[in-house]
């Protein structure tokens, strides 16, 4: 699987990229991650990606040329063409594992910006516009990542553990997983439920049922 994502702010992305589950994905050849420089793909002096929006108002758009020109390198026909919004489909579970089972996806990821994009990238450019929740940030960089993560630990042979992945909270049934705990058995008199240090797995798996949140 191949992501490339497109942003004014590589340097978050490579951030969170090169940490933890992500960065062990891409070491493991699971997942390739490119970031690129949105400002790559501007040809006068002051690199601009966005302009003052016509009819007036306040903020800046984000220009439909240097996204055209990106994806014009970038697209190959097994691309699918995201961009970050707060007007785009709520992302969800089902999704994302549904777009980690794709068969050699490439998936684009534009990031946006609240103040807009040039609606023609919308209408014209783009596969599938998500929106990560109901509330506004301030760049799609936030949301480009949860894609990527979401996507990337489902990735076989990526987490190391299939089975932890079968019980997930929002898979079966939209359920939740059940409260976890470690060790130490007390900590500032807060103990563990006692069930759970039994040993007793037919009451485990009962008390686990009941604690599942539907
Ligand atoms: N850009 C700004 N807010 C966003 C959100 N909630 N989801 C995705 N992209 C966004």
């Amino acid at each position: 699987m191949i992501f490339d994502i497109i942003t004014i702010f590589p340097h978050i992305i490579e951030e969170y990229i090169t940490q933890g589950i992500v960065r062990i994905a891409q070491e493991k050849g699971a997942v390739e991650i490119n970031i690129h420089d949105l400002r790559k793909w501007t040809d006068d002096a002051h690199k601009s990606v966005d302009d003052t929006p016509y009819g007036g108002g306040p903020g800046m758009v984000m220009k439909i040329e240097p996204i055209y020109k990106a994806l014009e390198e970038l697209k190959t026909p097994n691309s699918i063409v995201c961009i970050t919004t707060p007007k785009g489909e709520q992302l969800k579970q089902s999704k994302v594992k549904e777009f980690s089972q794709v068969k050699d996806a490439h998936y684009i990821i534009i990031c946006g910006r609240y103040e807009g994009v040039d609606q023609r990238v919308h209408e014209n450019l783009v596969d599938f516009e998500f929106s990560i929740g109901e509330y506004i940030l301030s760049g799609g960089e936030l949301a480009a990542l949860v894609l990527v993560d979401g996507i990337t630990r489902l990735l076989p042979g990526v987490l190391g553990n299939e089975k932890s992945l079968e019980s997930e909270s929002f898979d079966n049934n939209e359920e939740l997983d059940y409260p976890q705990y470690t060790k130490p058995e007390v900590f500032n008199k807060w103990k563990v439920p006692e069930v759970l240090l039994s040993g007793h797995h037919e009451n485990i798996d009962e008390w686990r049922r009941k604690k599942k949140v539907n």
